[in-house]
């Protein structure tokens, strides 16, 4: 008998543009399944706000809305999905971002490793959350984010109750120094770019789903779960 938070999930991959909503959905999916939330652009921060090595190689990149080196995000990528809490599966939030990350990530997960850790050979489920580019620009001048919890709100659509403070711990919420309005253009403008390409090619694999972002967030929750459910390994016939 298995239930939501024991059963084996799978990895999730969740793409969209900056704005798409990514982060707010990978926490409820979290709640929904007790498996991790991988956000490369987390990991990249907390380098930069750390000042390691990574941090400053990748700071300015990160601060202009350019992509970090492929190289360096498989990296990181590589040591996080072998740690134990991914056995039964995680979400990939903002990788793979070029069609090289998606091939690396194929490659990678055909390691015996991962027969180890329950997961199969079975491929991660695509999904690409989609939004009308107006709507992003709303959604990313408008955010804020808990620097203590991670929680994500929005000034015009989501705001705390307080304004400026965190509902959970009382923070003080911050603005993402990659959300300002000229930043924006040239994120948005990268993913038409570079990481368009990535849903084509899983669509080309006919591995992608499709869910529209553009609706209340519990709605797109509902949605997402539904085609995470329809395509995991348990519906595929797996535990
Ligand atoms: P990353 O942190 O991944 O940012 P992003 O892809 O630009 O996405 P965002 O975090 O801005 O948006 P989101 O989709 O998570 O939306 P959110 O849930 O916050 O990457 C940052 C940078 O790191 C990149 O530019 C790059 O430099 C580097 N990087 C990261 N990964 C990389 C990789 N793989 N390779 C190379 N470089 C990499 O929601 C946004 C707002 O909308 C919030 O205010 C929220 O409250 C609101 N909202 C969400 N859903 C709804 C809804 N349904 N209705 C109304 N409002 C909503």
């Amino acid at each position: 008998m298995t239930d939501e938070t024991s059963r084996n999930v799978g990895p999730i991959i969740l793409l969209g543009p900056p704005g798409a909503g990514k982060g707010t959905q990978s926490k409820r999916i979290v709640q929904h399944y007790q498996i991790p939330q991988i956000s490369t652009g987390d990991l990249l921060r907390e380098e930069v706000q750390r000042g390691t090595e990574v941090g400053k190689q990748v700071g300015s990149q990160l601060a202009a809305g350019r992509l970090a080196p492929d190289d360096l995000v498989n990296r990181m990528v590589a040591e996080r999905i072998r740690r134990a809490d991914c056995a039964r599966g995680y979400i990939l939030d903002g990788f793979p971002r070029t069609p090289a990350q998606a091939g690396w990530l194929d490659e990678y997960l055909k390691q015996p490793f991962f027969d180890n850790l329950r997961q199969g050979k079975h491929l991660p489920i695509v999904i690409r959350m989609d939004v009308d580019y107006n709507q992003l620009l709303h959604r990313l001048t408008g955010r804020r984010t808990c620097p203590a919890c991670g929680r994500i709100y929005n000034v015009y659509l989501q705001p705390p109750r307080v304004a400026g403070i965190c509902d959970v711990d009382g923070s003080k919420l911050e603005i993402r120094s990659d959300d300002r309005e000229e930043v924006i253009q040239d994120r948005l403008a990268a993913y038409e770019r570079q990481t368009r390409p990535v849903a084509e090619y899983y669509q080309g694999q006919g591995r992608l789903q499709i869910v529209n972002a553009d609706q209340p967030v519990d709605k797109v929750t509902e949605d997402l779960i539904r085609e995470i459910e329809a395509h995991s390994p348990a519906a595929a016939g797996g535990s």
